[in-house]
């Protein structure tokens, strides 16, 4: 396949599922999970951090990673190539579903709805005692960690840590939508975390198509249909407007 193909089989597609990982937030200046450890941070594992364990142990100090996670992420503003996605959703209509693996936000900022967010959203935090969610107060105004606004219980990150499972209901659409689709794309991620990065085979093996969107090659690339080594945004304009 190459890219006049892929072109086509985009805009022909009914279903288009689409997978993101941390590469399409990286034009908008949000360093990728283990880019994020730098100064203080660095003496960190992310594995340090983001568990089950390192939380019960150290609320205060997890607290703070993610408190200065979301300042960045509330600098930032979605870029093209999240405002390209949105765009192919209004296109595909019902026929588009976009599952991300990022936790920025930033996808449903630049207007996609029809969204599912595999690994959690860290504008939000989650009650440990009754599991509402609420957002996080204005960056400017925020002192972790958050009381719940209906029980008054400790909030905490509203994250899949290491070792947790995903949520279950986001998992079973993404992997529905991953089977029905004509064309899937993958963009911006490694493809090393599962199950995450499973999806592309379910299209896959129904026959369906899969493209890739990232600079470098990954482990996910020797099996897809085609790669279009580009960034999220150019490479989505490239398939989109060519
Ligand atoms: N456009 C597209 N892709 C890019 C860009 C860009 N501008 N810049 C970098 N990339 C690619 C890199 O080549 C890499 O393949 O984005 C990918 C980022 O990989 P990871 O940092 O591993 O991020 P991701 O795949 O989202 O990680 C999955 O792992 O760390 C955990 O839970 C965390 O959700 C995360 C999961």
């Amino acid at each position: 396949m190459n890219l006049s193909d892929a072109r086509l089989a985009l805009r022909d597609a009914r279903r288009v599922a689409v997978l993101t990982g941390a590469g399409i937030s990286a034009e908008s200046g949000i360093p990728t999970f283990r880019d994020a450890q730098t100064g203080h941070w660095a003496r960190f594992k992310p594995e340090d951090l983001a568990s089950p364990d390192a939380y019960y142990r150290y609320p205060a100090l997890v607290w703070e990673w993610y408190a200065g996670r979301y300042r960045d992420v509330m600098a930032a503003t979605p870029n093209a190539g999240h405002e390209l996605l949105a765009r192919l959703e209004r296109e595909k209509g019902d026929g588009y579903f976009l599952a991300t693996q990022n936790v920025d936000g930033l996808h449903a900022r630049a207007g996609s709805e029809r969204l599912v967010e595999l690994h959690g959203n860290l504008t939000t935090a989650r009650c440990e005692v009754c599991a509402h969610i609420d957002a996080l107060p204005a960056p400017a105004d925020f002192v972790p960690p958050p009381v719940c606004s209906r029980c008054g219980g400790r909030m905490r990150p509203n994250i899949v840590w290491f070792s947790e499972f995903l949520p279950e209901q986001a998992l079973e659409a993404a992997s529905d939508a991953f089977t029905a689709a004509d064309v899937a794309l993958i963009i911006g991620t490694s493809g090393v975390v599962y199950p995450a990065a499973g999806l592309a085979f379910e299209t896959l093996e129904r026959g369906g198509t899969v493209i890739e969107i990232n600079p470098d090659e990954t482990d996910l690339t020797p099996r897809l249909s085609f790669s279009l080594r580009e960034t999220a945004s150019r490479g989505l304009a490239a398939l989109m407007d060519g």
